[in-house]
C-alpha cells in the first residue's frame, strides 16, 4: 500500500462520522501505543542487556556470581618469602566482597569435604601447565611427567610418528599434581592451538634442541589421544571429572604471526596483517572446538559446573604483539558472550585479564607466562573457589 493510496483511503473516511470516532479513539490511544512500543523497544534492549548480563546486576549481585570478576586491584607481595604468599589476593573494591583465600585451607590440610576426591582437568598451552606446577608447589603437591616410558602414559607411538629431527618434549607432555591428603588430581594435556594443517610441523621455529612439536598436531587429536586415553589410564571417567579448563591462545597468536610474516617476508611492520583472515578463522575453530568438548564432556549440570576458558592475558613484558593480544579476547568473549548459547556450558576464567594494568612486568615470569606472585596465588585461589562453588554452591 503506498501512501498516496492511504492518504486517499484516509480522505474518503474522514468523511464519515462513525469512523471520525474511531479516529478519535485511535488518537486518544496513540501514547498508549506509542508507550507500548516504547516497552518493546525496552524489551528489546532487556536482551541486549541479558548478553552482558554480569555487568547489568548490582554490586552485591556481581560478588555472589563471582568476586574474581567485581572490579578491584590485585593486591601484591612479590616476597619470595613463602609465607608472604597469601597477600596476593584480588580485593574487589566493593566494602562488602572479598575473595576467599582457599590456598592457605589446603596448605594447612584443613579438613574440606568439597575438595575430597576430586578432579580437576587443564586442556591448553605452557601457561596452563605452568598453573599446575604452581598450584602443586603452592598447594604441597606432587607433579609427575608422564613421558612415553611412563606406565600411565597414552601415546602409543608408531614406528613413523616422529620424523627426522623431531623429539619428545618434556613440555609438551602430560603433567599431573596430586595432593594425596585430599585425593586431589590435577591432569594436564597440552595441545598446539587451532591450527588445522600440522603446521608446527612444516614450520620448524627455534633450534633443533629448541623445537617443541611433538605429534599429534591437532587439538582434536590431542583430546582424543592423549587426554582422553590418559584420563582412562588414570581411572578417572569423564562424568567424575570435577572442573574442567580448557584454553587456546598463546598457539594460535603465534601461528597468527608465522602466518604474517610469511605473507610479508618477514617485515615486522606488517606483523598486524592478516587479521582480516585469522580472526573470523579464529572465531569459527573457537566455535567448534567448544561443540566439541561439549560432546566429549557432557555437564550434568552445566550452569553448576560449566567448562572454563581461560581468557586470554596480554602479557607484559616483550610481547611482540599486544594489539593480536587484545583482538583476540574480543574474539574469545564475542565466541563465550554471556546470553549466547555457548554460555550455557562455557565460563569465562578472567585471572589472566586481571593481571593487566598492573605492574606487569614484574608480575610475568618471562614474556609468556605469569609468573607464581602474584598471578600463580590468585588463579590456585580462583579455581579452588570455583570448584567449592560447583560442589557446595557457596561462593
Ligand atoms: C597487601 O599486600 C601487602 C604486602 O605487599 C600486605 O602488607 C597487605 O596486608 C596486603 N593487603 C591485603 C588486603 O591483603
Ligand atoms: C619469612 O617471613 C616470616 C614471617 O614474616 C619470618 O618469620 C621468616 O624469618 C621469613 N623467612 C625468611 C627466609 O626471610
Ligand atoms: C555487609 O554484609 C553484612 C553481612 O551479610 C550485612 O549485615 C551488611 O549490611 C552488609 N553491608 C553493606 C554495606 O552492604
Ligand atoms: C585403575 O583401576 C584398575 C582396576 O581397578 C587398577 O588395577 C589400576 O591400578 C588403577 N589405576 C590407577 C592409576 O589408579
Amino acid at each position: 500500500m503506498s501512501i498516496t493510496t492511504i492518504k486517499r483511503r484516509a480522505s474518503r473516511t474522514l468523511s464519515s462520522r462513525p469512523i471520525r470516532v474511531s479516529l478519535l479513539v485511535l488518537l486518544a490511544l496513540a501514547p498508549w501505543l506509542y508507550l507500548i512500543k516504547l516497552l518493546q523497544l525496552a524489551s528489546l534492549a532487556g536482551n541486549r542487556i541479558a548478553a552482558s548480563h554480569f555487568d547489568s546486576l548490582s554490586t552485591t549481585q556481581r560478588c555472589q556470581q563471582n568476586p574474581f570478576r567485581s572490579p578491584g586491584y590485585l593486591n601484591t607481595s612479590l616476597s619470595s618469602n613463602e609465607t608472604d604468599y597469601e597477600h596476593n589476593r584480588w580485593i574487589p573494591f566493593a566494602s562488602n566482597c572479598s575473595t576467599p583465600s582457599l590456598l592457605p585451607l589446603v596448605r594447612g590440610r584443613e579438613p574440606l569435604p568439597w575438595l575430597q576426591n576430586r578432579a580437576i582437568v587443564l586442556f591448553g598451552s605452557s601457561v596452563d601447565r605452568w598453573h599446575l606446577v604452581y598450584f602443586c608447589e603452592l598447594a604441597h603437591g606432587t607433579v609427575e611427567i608422564i613421558q612415553p616410558s611412563h606406565p600411565l602414559s597414552p601415546l602409543q607411538l608408531p614406528p613413523d610418528f616422529l620424523q627426522p629431527g623431531e623429539r619428545i618434549v618434556p613440555g609438551a607432555q602430560p603433567h599431573i599434581c596430586r595432593v594425596e591428603e585430599y585425593n586431589l588430581m590435577l591432569v594436564f594435556v597440552f595441545h598446539y592451538g587451532l591450527e588445522e594443517e600440522d603446521h608446527w610441523r612444516k614450520v620448524k621455529i627455534g633450534r633443533p634442541e629448541e623445537r617443541h612439536w611433538t605429534p599429534p598436531g591437532s587439538f582434536e587429536a590431542r583430546l582424543s589421544h592423549l587426554l582422553l586415553p590418559l584420563l582412562s589410564n588414570l581411572n578417572i571417567s569423564i562424568s567424575s571429572i570435577d572442573l574442567i579448563e580448557v584454553s587456546s591462545y598463546e598457539w594460535d597468536l603465534a601461528y597468527w604471526q608465522q602466518a604474517s610474516r610469511y605473507r610479508n617476508s618477514g617485515a615486522e611492520r606488517h606483523l598486524q596483517d592478516g587479521h582480516e583472515t585469522f580472526l573470523p578463522f579464529y572465531v569459527r575453530r573457537l566455535q567448534e572446538v567448544a561443540e566439541v568438548l561439549i560432546n566429549t564432556f557432557p555437564r550434568r549440570h552445566p550452569q553448576q559446573m560449566p567448562i572454563l576458558w581461560r581468557v586470554p592475558h596480554v602479557s607484559g613484558r616483550n610481547d611482540p604483539a599486544p594489539r593480536f593480544a587484545k583482538a583476540m579476547e574480543r574474539a574469545t568473549r564475542f565466541v563465550f558472550a554471556e546470553g549466547g548459547s555457548l554460555s550455557q556450558s562455557f565460563e569465562l576464567d578472567e585471572t589472566g585479564a586481571i593481571l593487566e594494568g598492573g605492574g606487569q612486568s614484574s608480575w610475568m615470569g618471562d614474556h609468556t607466562h605469569p609468573a607464581k606472585y602474584p598471578h600463580a596465588v590468585v588463579w590456585s585461589d580462583y579455581v579452588l573457589w570455583r570448584l567449592r562453588k560447583s560442589i557446595t554452591g557457596e561462593v
